[in-house]
């Protein structure tokens, strides 16, 4: 399963690039605001840290957007600004009549958003690149969601749907690991959530353990 990491901070890309060698990158709205700079400065910083390689940044188009023409006009201009860039729509109805037009361009969408099976499936159909189910606010609306993931890929599979399932809004370590269980191909998360999921106490204790040990043995 892939690791993307959610961000449009460059120093932390670059930190889970060279770390942990992510796969690519998911941006959103929330995250240019974060960054402090211009959408376009910041997606052209993050372009230039995977130039050279095949790992994707997905860039969102404006949220106002709501018609067909506005979805693909801005896909376009987007997507010309690096190879490397996948267009997030959000999953609404024009999103399903643009994916295949920006499609026959070589364009590649992930749907954002999803929040149903039904969604992802209609997404799926349309000719998605990646689906992203927001799992982390499902689970804040005490709604389960492994079985959403389930569903995505098992409808993904019955059809022979080329998408990517890509795991949004992940939290924790469990959710990253309940992804690849439900044969998720991708997660993304932030930083921090990495670093947490990637650590464990019992871990830190055992190694303060076995430091002990290492000071009272000799080596040679
Ligand atoms: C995914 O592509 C989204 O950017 C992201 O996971 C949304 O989650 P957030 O609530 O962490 O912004």
């Amino acid at each position: 399963m892939k690791f993307f990491l959610d961000s449009a901070m460059v120093d932390e890309i670059a930190y889970a690039l060279d770390m942990w060698n992510i796969d690519g990158v998911t941006t959103n709205p929330r995250h240019v605001q974060a960054s402090g700079k211009p959408m376009l400065q910041v997606i052209r910083e993050i372009g230039r840290l995977v130039e050279g390689t095949d790992k994707t940044v997905s860039v969102e188009v404006n949220p106002h957007y709501k018609t067909v023409d506005e979805f693909v006009s801005e896909g376009r201009k987007l997507a010309a600004i690096h190879p490397n860039f996948v267009i997030k729509l959000h999953c609404i109805e024009p999103a399903f009549k643009a994916i295949p037009i920006l499609a026959r361009d070589g364009i590649r969408v992930n749907v954002t958003l999803i929040f149903s099976a039904t969604q992802a499936l209609a997404a799926m159909r349309a000719g998605a690149y990646y689906v992203s189910p927001f799992i982390g606010w499902k689970e804040a609306n005490a709604e389960e969601t492994c079985s959403l993931i389930e569903d995505i890929v098992d409808i993904r599979d019955n059809y022979g749907f080329e998408t990517q399932v890509l795991v949004a809004a992940v939290r924790n370590g469990r959710q990253i690991a309940d992804a690849a269980v439900a044969g998720a191909d991708i997660v993304t998360a932030a930083l921090a959530v990495y670093k947490d999921a990637f650590d464990h106490p019992y871990t830190r204790d055992g190694l303060v353990k076995f430091q002990e040990f290492w000071d009272k043995s000799r080596y040679e």
